[in-house]
């Protein structure tokens, strides 16, 4: 499975980018607002900055809701560099600017993604990557796991190509979740990614070990 970061903070992201298991970015237009980014000017330079440290997929959101201006904005932030994925919402203009881009070899993430429906109309329509939004259903007494696991299911028996990545993430339980969906992707805040580090064996197995060297070595 495929880990990326899910933040606009470049701090995080080198952080991340250092542990030697990163795949990729995703961003929304909430993230880049976190981090203070104003305007198109800035908003593309942090885009290429985040390419810069990052050798991996790049999601940027377009803000256009209208099927032409989707195409102009998302081309624009295509062109920008070679690693940006176009992130488009999963509306009706959306799932027309995904089949035009998708004719045209830029790489789309659909995201807003909350039912089977949606992800099969994103498959269809041709995205890269379709983003079912784990969290926010769990947030709505939901399963948002239940709607990777399915997904997942109905794009292996359609051999639909495009890759589902698992948004949305709060926590590392719902990484390991995600792996046992069979998730392509979880987008993940840095948090969850070092949390799965932890285990209580690991630090007292260490300690002994340093504990025995000291006393035999000095
Ligand atoms: C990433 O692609 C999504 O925009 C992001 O994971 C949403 O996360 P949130 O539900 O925690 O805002």
């Amino acid at each position: 499975m495929k880990f990326f970061i899910d933040t606009a903070n470049l701090d995080q992201i080198r952080e991340a980018n250092e542990l030697g298991v990163l795949d990729g970015v995703t961003t929304n237009p909430s993230l880049m607002a976190k981090e203070g980014i104003k305007g198109v000017v800035n908003q593309r330079k942090h885009y290429l900055q985040i390419c810069e440290i990052v050798h991996g997929d790049v999601s940027a959101e377009v803000i256009s809701t209208d099927f032409g201006e989707m195409v102009k904005e998302g081309e624009e932030l295509a062109s920008l560099h070679s690693n940006i994925v176009v992130k488009v919402p999963c509306i009706e203009d959306g799932i027309k600017a995904i089949k035009y881009f998708s004719e045209r070899g830029i790489r789309t993430n659909c995201t807003l993604v909350f039912s089977v429906g949606q992800a099969l109309l994103a498959a269809k329509a041709g995205a890269t990557y379709v983003s079912p939004f784990v969290g926010r259903l769990d947030d709505i007494a939901s399963d948002g796991i239940e709607l990777v696991r399915k997904i997942v299911e109905m794009y292996t028996y359609y051999e639909y190509e495009t890759q589902v990545l698992a948004a949305s993430i709060r926590n590392t339980q719902h990484i390991i979740q995600c792996v046992e969906a069979g998730a392509d992707v979880a987008t993940c805040p840095l948090a969850a990614i070092k949390g799965l580090l932890k285990h209580p064996l690991t630090d007292s197995g260490l300690a002994t070990f340093l504990a025995d060297y000291k006393r035999v070595n000095g």
